[in-house]
């Protein structure tokens, strides 16, 4: 394993395990992780597909207990994973850890569309606080527009005396924001990227300037771009060396890798000539050959 980087952001090139065996426990104060889901995604080479269900929530469950040692007593987590595995996360935390919220990320709308069932148009994230009574919730700083009453300028007759609707409010648990899109100023060349605008939510509510967030797969490394616009420090940890490339690129830890200059791609619509390894992106991953994950 490889640590790159310096004392604010730092990336572990390596597995998951490791990685977080060199943090020390109660260290973080916040995590974010967005393991693979098991649903045959390809991470450049490497397939998202255990052997069995069984195999894939064990491999969770054993990283998702190392994680809770590294967070510290007044930490929080968010933790995704697709729809299926979320129950299965929950049941295994609840008596573990405080979830606070339930949250459903709500997109727009998937590539493919369902023909024969409903589509799959949310990803649930789990909030989760170490201790319910001392955690960081910076809710001034997250405000959203109140719709409702405010809108329409209505006054509340509950109160003791009658005033507007208040015209922001704290989100509830269902967030949309849309997915990255292949056209999008911060779109990377990778299967599973998160929104920057989710991610500036989780920050911006669950830890100050100088914490320290760490994301124990970070695929584009989206979370430690995002601590590093709000001054937090970062710890990603990502096992393919193509997406720490692109690590070292978009935190600008370094222009390049192993002698290669580290450039973001040229997309079809920015260039007057078509790129056909790129544009082939567009509808598939072109990553060559699939290899299984053994554990
Ligand atoms: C769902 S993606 C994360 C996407 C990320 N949140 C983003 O915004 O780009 C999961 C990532 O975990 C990485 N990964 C898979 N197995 C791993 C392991 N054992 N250790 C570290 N990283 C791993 C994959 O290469 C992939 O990039």
């Amino acid at each position: 394993m490889e640590i790159l980087g310096n004392n604010q952001h730092q990336i572990y090139f390596g597995d998951v395990f490791e990685a977080l065996s060199k943090v020390p426990d109660n260290s973080v104060d916040l995590i974010f992780a967005d393991p693979p889901y098991n649903i045959g995604k390809n991470f450049s080479g490497l397939l998202d597909k255990w052997d069995t269900e069984e195999d894939y929530l064990n491999w969770c469950y054993e990283w998702l207990q190392v994680c809770l040692q590294k967070l510290k007593q007044n930490g929080s987590m968010y933790v995704m994973t697709a729809t299926q595995y979320m129950p299965y996360f929950d049941i295994f935390l609840r008596d573990k850890i405080n979830i606070l919220s339930r949250i459903v990320w709500y997109y727009d709308s998937s590539g493919v569309q369902a023909k024969k069932y409903y589509g799959s148009m949310y990803e649930p994230i789990l909030y989760c606080v170490k201790d319910k009574s001392n955690y960081t919730f910076n809710a001034s700083d997250i405000l959203v527009e109140a719709k409702t009453g405010a809108k329409r300028k209505l006054i509340d007759y509950r109160k003791a005396v009658p005033s507007l609707y208040n015209s922001q409010k704290i989100p509830g648990n269902v967030w949309e924001f849309p997915r990255v899109r292949y056209r999008m100023d911060e779109y990377e060349q990778h299967p599973s990227q998160k929104p920057i605008a989710l991610l500036t939510r989780i920050i911006t509510a669950s830890s100050n300037a100088g914490d320290v967030v760490l994301d124990p797969f970070s695929g584009t490394f989206t979370t430690s771009f995002v601590a590093k616009e709000l001054d937090r420090h970062s710890i990603g940890i990502e096992l393919q060396e193509e997406y720490v490339k692109i690590g070292l690129r978009r935190l600008k830890l370094s222009t390049e890798f192993k002698g290669e200059i580290l450039k973001k791609d040229v997309r079809t619509f920015q260039s007057d000539t078509i790129d056909t390894k790129n544009s082939l992106n567009l509808f598939e991953d072109s990553n060559g050959p699939l290899v299984h994950y053994k554990h």
